[in-house]
């Protein structure tokens, strides 16, 4: 079971001041690399937002033609929130539901099968304990061909035990230990302790094709020197990779998991 630390009201104010929940998809970094990854037609299009945040996602999936979003988080403060961006006289395909996307199965049963077109996920699953089950049931709910895109922070950034930018001069160096002791960090986030589950980056791609997934896009965001002069806000820090970003196909002719 994860943390649900966004429903800690100091956190979720310092965290409510990020350019992604100021600015939705305009300040959600890799969004335009994820952008790339997604079917380019949505329309009519049923779609799955896991770890939805403030609802973003969900909202750009419908104003694309999707007939359908079903978009869960665990934080009620992040869907208090979504729901208050998303009114109903535009948004009322979107169904949000307070749910621990690892505890799926426990609820209901899970999601209903081959219910989804395309699944998606921004920096929510490095949360998650139990990976594997939240993939079982992203597996079985999307519809054979279905595609899931998300993002994770990046397993560099988040392998240290004690994580921290170090300088030397004008440089950063980030440094990297324990890449290859996956589990918990706690770490020291917006004056809180979080806790998040570092995984390499091989364990992501086993965990996904041990579920029946195939891979097809593997991909990685960090801060360009572009990037930085559009936004002051995102320094340079030295050429360190922030989000791995992965897309997975369930193949029109895969069994299965569950
Ligand atoms: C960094 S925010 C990202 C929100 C949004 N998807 C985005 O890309 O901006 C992570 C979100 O994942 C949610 N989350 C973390 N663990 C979760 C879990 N086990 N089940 C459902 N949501 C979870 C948090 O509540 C939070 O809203």
């Amino acid at each position: 079971m994860s943390q649900n630390i966004y429903d800690s009201i100091d956190f979720f104010e310092s965290y409510s001041k990020y350019p992604r929940m100021e600015n939705g998809l305009a300040g959600a970094s890799e969004w335009p690399l994820l952008e790339t990854m997604l079917p380019s037609n949505l329309v009519s299009k049923t779609v799955l937002d896991l770890g939805c945040g403030d609802g973003w996602f969900s909202r750009w999936a419908l104003d694309q033609g999707a007939k359908a979003v079903c978009a869960m988080d665990v934080s009620k403060n992040m869907l208090s929130r979504a729901r208050a961006l998303s009114p109903p006289d535009r948004y009322s395909a979107i169904t949000f539901r307070q749910v621990d996307i690892e505890m799926l199965e426990g609820q209901d049963g899970g999601l209903d099968p081959e219910a989804y077109d395309v699944a998606f996920s921004g920096l929510a699953l490095h949360y998650l304990v139990n990976l594997e089950a939240a993939l079982r049931q992203v597996f079985r709910s999307l519809r054979p061909g279905g595609l899931f895109v998300f993002s994770v922070e990046h397993p560099i950034f988040t392998a240290p035990q004690r994580p921290g930018f170090k300088k030397t001069g004008a440089a950063q160096d980030w440094p990297l230990s324990s890449y290859f002791a996956e589990g918990e960090r706690e770490v020291d986030w917006l004056g809180a302790p979080v806790r998040k589950q570092h995984r390499t980056i091989s364990s992501y791609l086993k965990t996904l094709r041990t579920v029946g997934f195939e891979v097809v896009v593997v991909d990685e965001w960090g801060v360009s020197d572009d990037d930085s002069r559009k936004h002051p806000d995102w320094p340079n820090d030295g050429g360190i990779p922030r989000f791995l970003l992965i897309s997975a196909m369930k193949r029109v002719d895969a069994a299965d998991s569950l």
